[in-house]
């Protein structure tokens, strides 16, 4: 692996793509940029980019090719019409989408003779070429390795999930499940507590203690998971489904949403039916891996 900077080429040129396209000219990459409103361009020509007439010739001039446009879409009108100027290339797609388009993204440039690697961006633009920036990848992993000094100049949290082609969109995918979870407990909490007059602020230090306690439950949960068994060695979710009952009961008598804590209970609910009233919380897990 050579750590000489390699001419890389940057199609998508929104906020995202210029961000990119400037942390590689900081590295020092030779850097073509396209974009479809060229004066996009303008600032990063400005600091040394070249810019490309067309996506073929854009492609033509990096070996390590960066596109970041708005959606799968977008990308499929963006490569479609490139045929010919693709093979031998390395494609890094870093626009957010599903698993499926990413593996189906891997399918169509396999066939137009060029390698891919699927990303995900796991920071703002003003984060990018920053110790903040994680950008995870999958698709092959000796494509990876060659090219993780270039890919490093986008954040040296660049960090390789697997070679399933869909893996680094599943890992984006959970990561929002995790936050949008936290986040949702937390506004509800805080509803809660607004109609007794408590203040949003004076939630925060408590709930960084809630916080941290589960963090600490997650590994022992997750051991369970991957062992199929749920000892409940600190509360059942018979113990626990009682509590979220007492949720519902004071969102109601609060006069605010009680959705949030009527969908917990429903699963435990079904869990208790299913006979695992007896065990951990982490047996939960049987509901989610369930279709609605
Ligand atoms: N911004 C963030 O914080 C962030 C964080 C993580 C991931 N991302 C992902 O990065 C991607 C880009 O986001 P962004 O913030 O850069 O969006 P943006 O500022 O809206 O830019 C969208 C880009 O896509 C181009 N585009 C759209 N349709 C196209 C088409 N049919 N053919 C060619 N180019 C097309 C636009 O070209 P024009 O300039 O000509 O319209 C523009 O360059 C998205 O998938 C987003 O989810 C963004």
């Amino acid at each position: 692996m050579s750590d000489s900077p390699v001419p890389v080429t940057v199609l998508g040129l929104g906020l995202m793509g210029q961000a990119l396209a400037g942390a590689f000219l900081a590295a020092g990459h030779p850097t073509t940029v396209w974009n479809r409103s060229a004066a996009k361009a303008d600032e990063l020509v400005g600091r040394g980019a070249t810019l490309a007439a067309s996506p073929a010739a854009a492609v033509a001039a990096g070996s390590l090719i960066v596109v970041c446009v708005t959606d799968h879409r977008a990308v499929r009108e963006l490569l479609e019409p490139l045929g010919d100027a693709l093979p031998g290339r390395v494609l890094v797609n870093l626009t957010s989408g599903t698993s499926r388009e990413a593996r189906e993204n891997a399918e169509h440039t396999a066939a137009q003779g060029a390698t891919y690697l699927d990303g995900v961006i796991l920071t703002i633009p003003s984060g990018i070429g920053t110790p903040e920036a994680t950008i995870l990848y999958s698709g092959p992993r000796s494509t990876f390795d060659e090219h993780e000094s270039a890919l490093r100049a986008l954040g040296p949290g660049a960090t390789f999930v697997g070679e399933d082609h869909g893996l680094a969109a599943l890992y984006d995918a959970a990561m929002l499940s995790v936050m949008w979870g936290l986040l949702n407990g937390f506004l509800h909490g805080t509803a809660l507590l607004g109609t007794a007059g408590v203040s949003a602020t004076s939630v925060v230090p408590m709930l960084g203690q809630g916080i941290e306690a589960v963090t600490g439950w997650i590994a022992r949960y997750a051991d369970q998971i991957d062992a199929g068994v749920y000892p409940a060695d600190d509360a059942t979710i018979d113990t626990q489904r009682a509590a979220m009952q007492h949720l519902v009961e004071e969102s109601r008598a609060a006069g605010i949403n009680g959705e949030l804590p009527a969908f917990v209970t429903k699963l435990a609910d079904r869990a208790v039916a299913e006979g695992r009233g007896g065990d951990s919380y982490a047996a939960l897990i049987e509901q989610f891996r369930k279709s609605a």
